[in-house]
């Protein structure tokens, strides 16, 4: 109707140039009323509760926040001491007694006052979290979008603690209020909660997560296992949340510093595997590399050879390019120049190096492919649909699927980009 505002007033310009004016008159006068009328009807239907509203279709793709019960005796909170929340979709039939988890990302704070900001967000706390959450992916309910778990009991874990679900200590913030580093309680009390919810039953339980939400899954899958029934088929996925321990293109190790603070910030290290912690310092162990010589349930990984974020973080923080020479890259790998694609090519290879033990173990699965992205499994361009990326002609949905299911064994690495015409890649322009 406003769009349609603009169209209305050429037309009436066109009808006074033919000197129609008293009919433009009547029709402006009218179509005046018109949109006072629609403003004042569309005012009063004006829902108080939106989801109640019977003229906008609700979005079956939408799934409610839930937060925890009984957290705060806990002690499981969020940054600011609010309650953590998660989102679930019932499944049937077949899918009825299998659950899939998937851990949320966003990164980490490391400092008092980084961490006092994220307060402030749905990162931080509960209080700005949205009210409902998009389930695409492999969180879809859709069979043609989502082939092998679209029935299971899906659930997307918000994160709100910054340090990977996985830290346990508070300090005194400037500003006066406490910061709370619950992250380990946070995820035992969730767990604890969807046990009492069904997944103390199930028959299949896949841990998934993204990011900082994949390095969490690293971290707590062998726990998850534990948890789980006796018999029931479990395994893990993480996406995009094989962080590489390099060196920036200046040769700092900007990484490994800002995993120390983390660390140490959010006092991470008594949870981390033994196995890793007696060998080496804590701050490696937070390191998927280190990591995943630990864990015995069966894993997947997906990542692409050049994850943006790390290539924006790791490789590239800002502070290793004051003159902006890599500005045009990071945002579209297509404007890297050849020395560019170059360095990126080396980053791939670390990251293949890093992975070379893991490829070999018998269980594991992977999907590397040579795409610019970041999270391809909680997203449903990439995860499965015909312009979706694939390798060796398989979605990741499918590929995942195979190994899940035990269909195939499933190694699967793509060859250097700018090969895979099928790569979806960000573009930050
Ligand atoms: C929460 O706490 C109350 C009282 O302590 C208890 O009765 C209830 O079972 C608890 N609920 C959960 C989900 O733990
Ligand atoms: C993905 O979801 C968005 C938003 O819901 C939608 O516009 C788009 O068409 C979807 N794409 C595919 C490939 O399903
Ligand atoms: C790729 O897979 C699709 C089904 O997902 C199939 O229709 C197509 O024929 C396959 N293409 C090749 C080249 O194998």
């Amino acid at each position: 109707m406003l769009t349609g505002a603009p169209a209305i007033h050429h037309l009436l310009r066109h009808r006074w140039i033919t000197g129609c004016r008293y009919l433009s008159a009547i029709i402006s006068g009218f179509s005046l009323f018109i949109v006072l009328l629609l403003t004042l009807t569309s005012w009063l239907h004006k829902p108080t509760i939106k989801p109640l509203n019977p003229l906008i279709p609700l979005d079956p793709d939408l799934v409610d926040l839930t937060l925890l019960r009984n957290a705060t005796e806990k002690n499981a909170v969020c940054l600011d001491g609010s309650l953590p929340g998660y989102h679930l979709q019932r499944g049937s039939g077949s899918g009825a007694e299998s659950w899939v988890l998937h851990l949320q990302g966003g990164g980490w704070c490391s400092t008092v006052d980084s961490c006092s900001s994220r307060q402030e967000t749905p990162l931080g706390s509960s209080h700005y979290m949205p009210r409902q959450a998009l389930f695409v992916g492999i969180l879809s309910q859709s069979s043609s979008l989502n082939p092998d778990f679209y029935n299971w009991n899906r659930v997307k874990i918000r994160y709100c603690d910054g340090g990977s679900f996985s830290g346990d200590t508070m300090v005194q913030a400037k500003n006066g209020r406490k910061l709370f580093f619950k992250g380990q309680r946070i995820w035992e009390a969730i767990i604890d909660e969807l046990l009492s919810e069904g997944l103390g039953k199930s028959k299949q339980a896949f841990l998934t997560g993204c990011s900082a939400g994949g390095l969490a899954t690293f971290i707590h899958c062998d726990n998850f296992r534990a948890l789980m029934p006796k018999g029931a088929n479990v395994k893990c996925l993480a996406d995009a949340g094989f962080f590489l321990d390099e060196k920036d293109i200046s040769g700092k190790r900007t990484m490994q510093s800002f995993y120390n603070e983390v660390v140490r910030l959010q006092d991470v290290g008594r949870n981390l595997p033994n196995e890793c912690t007696k060998r080496t310092k804590p701050s490696q162990c937070f390191f998927p590399r280190e990591l995943i010589k630990t864990i015995k349930t069966p894993f997947f990984i997906v990542n692409p050879g050049y994850d943006f974020w790390q290539i924006q973080h790791i490789l590239v923080p800002k502070a290793s390019d004051p003159e902006l020479h890599w500005l045009r890259c990071k945002k579209n790998i297509h404007h890297c120049d050849s020395n560019q694609i170059y360095v990126l090519q080396g980053y791939r290879t670390s990251m293949l190096d890093a992975l070379s033990e893991f490829q070999h173990k018998k269980d594991a699965g992977m999907f590397i492919n040579s795409c610019y992205m970041h999270c391809q499994t909680a997203n449903n361009i990439t995860w499965h649909s015909p312009t979706s990326p694939r390798i060796n002609n398989k979605t990741i949905a499918e590929a995942v699927g195979d190994w899940y299911f035990g269909r195939r064994e499933v190694k699967d690495i793509d060859c250097p980009y700018p090969c895979n015409p099928t790569c979806y890649h960000m573009n930050f322009n």
